[in-house]
């Protein structure tokens, strides 16, 4: 009976964007990649390596079939942005082809870096993501009412400001907003702000937004 080899897809994490934050475990297995999976922004991370490159753009679903597919026959590796283990394409990949068929190469996640940014401990906080999301902001503004701190990934549309706008909207005011702009990268930028002053905020790239409780 023939048998069939399946290699194990990799999904590594590539950190915040610098590239001091790629491990040496991420740059190996890249290195042994046939065919390398990932944003432009993160292929661009890797201009040396000799693989296939292919552009995850919105088309998630057809790229985990393909990514299926070509992983009978090459070594697939997928480079997701911060850890693959937080809220990342890792998830879908992992729903698709089962836990048994992936290796997965933790980084450093945009979050950990901005609280490091802010000096804040993350292991009491909790967490929202909102990019990419139509939805959201009921789970946001729970979370808000119930924790000291609150790590929120944002995007284009759900930006800090509008953030800002929809948490005094809820009568949510005595809190810090953090606004941890570009880590790691050109334009790095980290901002206190209390909620009427972030409503008109602007904002370049990526961010980040920790909202805090003020201590008493
Ligand atoms: C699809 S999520 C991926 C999160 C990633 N898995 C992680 O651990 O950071 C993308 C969001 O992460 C945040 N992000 C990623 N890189 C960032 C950076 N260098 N500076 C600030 N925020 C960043 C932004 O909120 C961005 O919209």
């Amino acid at each position: 009976m023939a048998e069939y080899y399946k290699n194990k897809v990799i999904i590594v994490g590539c950190g915040p964007g610098l590239k001091a934050y790629i491990s040496p475990k991420v740059l190996y297995y890249v290195k042994k990649a046939d065919v390398l999976v990932g944003s432009g922004r993160l292929l661009k991370l890797f201009p040396g390596v000799d693989a296939e490159k292919l552009m995850l753009e919105k088309n998630y679903g057809i790229m985990v079939d393909r990514i299926s597919r070509w992983s009978f026959t090459k070594q697939v590796v997928v480079l997701v942005s911060g850890d693959p283990c937080f809220f990342s394409y890792a998830k879908m990949i992992i729903r698709k082809l089962g836990r048994e068929s992936c290796i997965i190469i933790p980084a450093i996640s945009s979050i950990q870096l901005a609280f490091a940014a802010i000096g804040e401990s993350w292991d009491d906080a909790s967490f929202v993501s909102l990019h990419g999301r139509i939805a959201g902001y009921a789970k946001l503004i729970k979370k808000v009412r119930d924790y000291q701190k609150v790590g929120i990934l944002t995007d284009q549309k759900n930006t800090p400001a509008v953030i800002a706008r929809r948490l005094l909207e809820d009568g949510i005011r005595d809190r810090i907003m953090y606004i941890c702009e570009n880590l790691s990268l050109p334009g790095e930028r980290i901002r206190e702000l209390d909620l009427a002053s972030a409503v008109n905020i602007k904002t370049h790239g990526t961010s980040v937004v920790i909202i805090k409780k003020r201590d008493f």
